[in-house]
């Protein structure tokens, strides 16, 4: 459950990836302290540019299948672009719908300072919120791209602020995507809630990659991923063996076919009468 993570803070570091579907997040499940089914979703599986076009159905139906894939870890799903900034009762309502059909242990949302009254409002409403700061996301149209945050000192005061405001308004722990390592380390040392680093730094309070990314998966990486396995190249050597297998008429092979019940070839094996 969320307090349950909001408690490793100083005491080991926290485990996350991303999740989208059930049999990853029933493997990841064994290794993560949560699981996020994050807006990426939108990018990594249904080719979107951008997480702006994600809508709330289709996080809802990537987690209830994450949360039917995991056992034990804590599965938290993004609130898409459109479905929580307006005020604080769509929050709730989109919020509410999102708990109650995926049966998830907690939200997340992006934004600081903005966020504060809505994260308030659902926290004391009986919905645990991950907030979100730094590089966001849905935020790209307005940020200009994909930008590293507080990479000047200038930047770090409003930072530093949403971080606190967020953790006052009772998140249970904030996400530090693309923020300068220093400022991610500092904001970790300020504020009593977990930070999740995500191209931050080793010393926040856990870590979290897009889980196609870390496995070789995704075709363009940011900077902050590192590639763990090579599962691209895997998937695509095992292609090409079945095309070419299937071309030279080698596949199926006969264990991989029906016979008649009553055909005698190949040689069944040969049940022993009996004994009287
Ligand atoms: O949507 C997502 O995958 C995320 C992570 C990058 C934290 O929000």
């Amino acid at each position: 459950m969320a307090p349950d993570i909001a408690a490793l803070k100083g005491e080991r570091p926290i485990v996350a990836l991303t999740s989208y579907h059930a049999h990853t997040a029933a493997i990841a499940d064994k290794h993560c302290d949560f699981l996020l089914v994050g807006d990426s979703l939108g990018m990594v599986m249904h080719g979107y540019e951008t997480t702006v076009p994600v809508p709330l159905d289709l996080m809802i139906m990537h987690g209830k299948a994450v949360v039917r894939g995991a056992r034990r870890a804590l599965v938290v799903i993004d609130m898409p672009f459109g479905t929580y900034e307006e005020s604080p009762s769509v929050a709730f309502r989109n919020a509410a719908r999102v708990m109650k059909e995926t049966d998830c242990g907690a939200i997340k949302l992006e934004g600081g300072r903005r966020m504060a009254e809505t994260i308030h409002f659902l926290v004391d409403r009986g919905i645990p919120v991950m907030a979100h700061i730094g590089l966001t996301p849905q935020s790209i149209n307005v940020l200009g791209g994909w930008k590293t945050q507080g990479r000047t000192q200038e930047e770090w005061a409003a930072l530093e602020e949403d971080a606190r405001v967020v953790s006052e308004a009772g998140a249970f722990a904030v996400v530090l995507e693309a923020i300068a390592e220093p400022l991610a380390k500092r904001i970790t040392a300020a504020i009593p809630i977990p930070t999740i680093g995500i191209g931050a730094s080793a010393a926040c309070d856990g870590q979290i990659l897009v889980m196609e990314d870390m496995l070789g998966l995704s075709p363009r990486v940011p900077k902050f991923v590192k590639e763990f396995g090579r599962v691209g190249a895997v998937i695509e050597g095992a292609i090409q063996s079945y095309a070419e297998e299937v071309r030279a008429r080698r596949f199926p092979e006969a264990a991989h076919t029906y016979t008649m019940k009553d055909d005698p070839t190949p040689a069944k094996p040969v049940k022993k009468p009996k004994s009287s």
